[in-house]
């Protein structure tokens, strides 16, 4: 579903991706980790078309979107968040998930038009604030939620699109441990409705009661990949990322 082969990214001699290579099939998660400034971060921007690779091909469920541009690769069924917050903190948590459904739908001229009250755009900010569990917050300005509940409107204002590929970067970050079992249900929940999800996460227990695979990159490298437990159990993990971390 998701194919990422060879990608490189070169920025005025420095290399900061080198060879990145995984395969996710359909329906499966993929946990990348690796210490702060290894290009986790970069390799989403990569995926979602913010930056152009200088090799290297990435496909979304056969189709390679190498140089297709972001907005097109929504409609191609990819869908991102954020490691930084990309809300309209004013607004309200319906509103918020309004606009991102009526642009999904409808391009961005329609968000000029006069909101009806039954039509797709409404359906699908509905649709999506229930599967994150946000209904009862509807009205509450986005800035006066807490870190989890915006991350979770964050979710919600992906899933207007339908996305069948989903990336998620450090979901958890700056989330009360309070809210990150909730959190953690939201995500499963996405990806248990047959989504394709990648997700960088500094939180390890979080991260590796998730997934299906494990990613590490290190200084822009992958340094392994493979199942959960073969990749934590690799020495060369352990001296470069775990042996840091601690
Ligand atoms: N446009 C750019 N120009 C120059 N260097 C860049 C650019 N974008 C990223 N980098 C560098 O690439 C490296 C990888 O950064 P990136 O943000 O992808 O790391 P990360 O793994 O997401 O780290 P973190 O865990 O802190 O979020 C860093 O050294 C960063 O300074
Ligand atoms: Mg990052």
């Amino acid at each position: 579903m998701l194919s990422v082969s060879g990608i490189g990214l070169a920025i005025g001699g420095a290399r900061i991706l080198n060879d990145i290579s995984f395969e996710l099939e359909k329906g499966k998660m993929l946990g990348v980790i690796g210490p702060n400034g290894a290009g986790k971060t970069t390799l989403f921007n990569v995926i979602s078309g913010l930056v152009r690779p200088t090799a290297g091909v990435v496909a979304i469920d056969g189709q390679d979107i190498t140089r297709t541009a972001v907005h097109r690769r929504a409609a191609a069924g990819l869908g991102r968040t954020f490691q930084t917050s990309s809300l309209f903190p004013s607004l309200t948590v319906r509103e918020n998930v309004r606009l991102a459904a009526q642009a999904a739908l409808g391009g961005a001229s329609s968000i000029l038009r006069r909101p009806g009250r039954s039509d797709a755009a409404e359906t699908a900010a509905f649709d999506a604030l229930a599967e994150v569990g946000l209904e009862e917050r509807v009205n509450t300005a986005a800035g006066d939620l807490s870190h989890g509940e915006k991350r979770k409107l964050e979710i919600a204002m992906l899933l207007v699109a339908d996305p069948k590929v989903v990336l998620l970067d450090e979901p958890m970050a700056g989330v009360a441990s309070g809210d990150v079992p909730g959190l953690t249900e939201v995500i499963r929940r996405i990806h248990g409705a047959g989504r394709t999800v990648a997700m960088v996460e500094h939180h390890m227990e979080v991260l590796l009661g998730l997934v299906d695979q494990v990613a590490v990159l290190h200084h822009g490298e992958m340094l392994a990949l493979g199942a959960p437990d073969e990749v934590m159990r690799d020495r060369t993990v352990q001296t470069a990322y775990l042996g840091e971390a601690a």
